[in-house]
């Protein structure tokens, strides 16, 4: 066995379908962001755990900070045990927090956190993962956690690439692990969709931070009760115009579908879009380019399609004036 590994994980945003996604048979456009969480991990004595988010290490006692790290942990022995390994002990340094020092951009840190200590354990016990079993793994840690996000950003981050997401039963989860085992579970039909999407158009796509943080799970739970059925649809009719646009490299339908979502968030609840997050948005007036809040809003980012070199200018500039900071950026689909 070699001594020290090192593995990373990144970060997603979404494009369309949030809060839908809540809801089993609903989907959304996930786009993968490549700035990284990095784990290096090996064998130890004692369980040593540290992350650079708190200024302290510690062991398998119960820790607040760390028991998203330590829960992943524990369901990876058991997994490992499953495959006839025997775990022992590590020494596991977690860097980085997707956010330049103490900034939160909200590009998903929890559920990156999960997929890091995977990986960091497989590579470890050189067992390969697919991405669809790394993503099913991390699921079953936020399942058991009582999380109440639909796990796209697991999908996403998995599967390390833009994606059409619809999400499982997560209280049907729940239910079954608590009476079948781990591995039997695992195999288990779970009614998920995660489709890799390959755009047939280049675009710059461009993420835009408002600097205000947010937090999801409260979102979720302060907006969920206004998720109804006419929602529903129109953010499915959105999300699949939009999957199907890209695929098809149909600008005027990426761009409407964009629009669509943006509407139909509006008018779900007030706390998604900001004042910042608004004017994020109406940056793109008159222009071909297309851009929405991502995610649960109340702040943290919003995401632009634009599909005019010099409409990307224009943006950027009329988003700095706006005080909005441009995180990322990436030509999609230039291959
Ligand atoms: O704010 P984010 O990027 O974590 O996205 C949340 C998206 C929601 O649909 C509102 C919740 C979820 O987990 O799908
Ligand atoms: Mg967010």
């Amino acid at each position: 066995m070699k001594t020290k590994y090192q593995v990373q994980t990144g970060g997603k945003l979404y494009l369309a379908g949030e809060y839908a996604v809540l809801t089993p048979g609903y989907g959304a456009v996930i786009q993968f962001i490549p700035i990284y969480l990095s784990a290096t991990i090996q064998e130890a004595s004692t369980y040593q755990l540290v992350s650079d988010l708190f200024s302290y290490k510690v062991d398998l006692t119960p820790n607040k900070d760390y028991s998203l790290i330590q829960e992943t942990i524990r369901l990876m022995e058991e997994w490992l045990v499953d495959q006839g390994l025997d775990p022992k002990p590590i020494a596991l340094h977690i860097a980085g927090t997707l956010g330049e020092k103490g900034k939160k951009y909200g590009i998903g840190s929890s559920g990156s956190v999960v997929l890091l200590v995977i990986r960091a354990m497989a590579a470890l016990y050189e067992v390969d993962l697919s991405p669809d079993l790394l993503f099913r793994l991390a699921a079953v840690v936020l399942v058991q956690r009582g999380d109440n996000g639909s796990m796209g950003d697991l999908a996403c981050i998995a599967y390390e690439d833009l994606i059409y997401y619809q999400s499982f039963d997560r209280a049907w989860l729940h239910e079954v692990l608590t009476s079948q085992a781990l591995s039997q579970v695992l195999a288990l039909d779970w009614h998920y969709q995660i489709r890799v999407i390959q755009p047939a158009i280049s675009y710059d796509f461009l993420v835009g931070w408002t600097k205000e943080p947010a937090i999801s799970s409260d979102l979720i739970r302060q907006i969920k009760g206004a998720i109804k059925e006419d929602f529903l649809k129109e953010s499915q009719v959105a999300v699949k115009n939009l999957e199907k646009g890209l695929l098809e490299g149909n600008q005027k339908g990426i761009k409407t579908s964009i629009e669509r979502a943006d509407q139909n968030l509006k008018a779900l609840n007030p706390l998604i879009y900001t004042p910042a997050l608004k004017e994020l948005q109406q940056a793109t007036d008159g222009l071909s380019a297309c851009a929405k809040s991502s995610g649960a809003g109340g702040g943290d980012c919003g995401v632009a399609l634009s599909f005019d070199p010099l409409e990307t200018q224009t943006l950027i500039e009329r988003w700095t004036e706006k005080k909005i900071e441009i995180i990322y950026q990436e030509r999609i689909g230039d291959s």
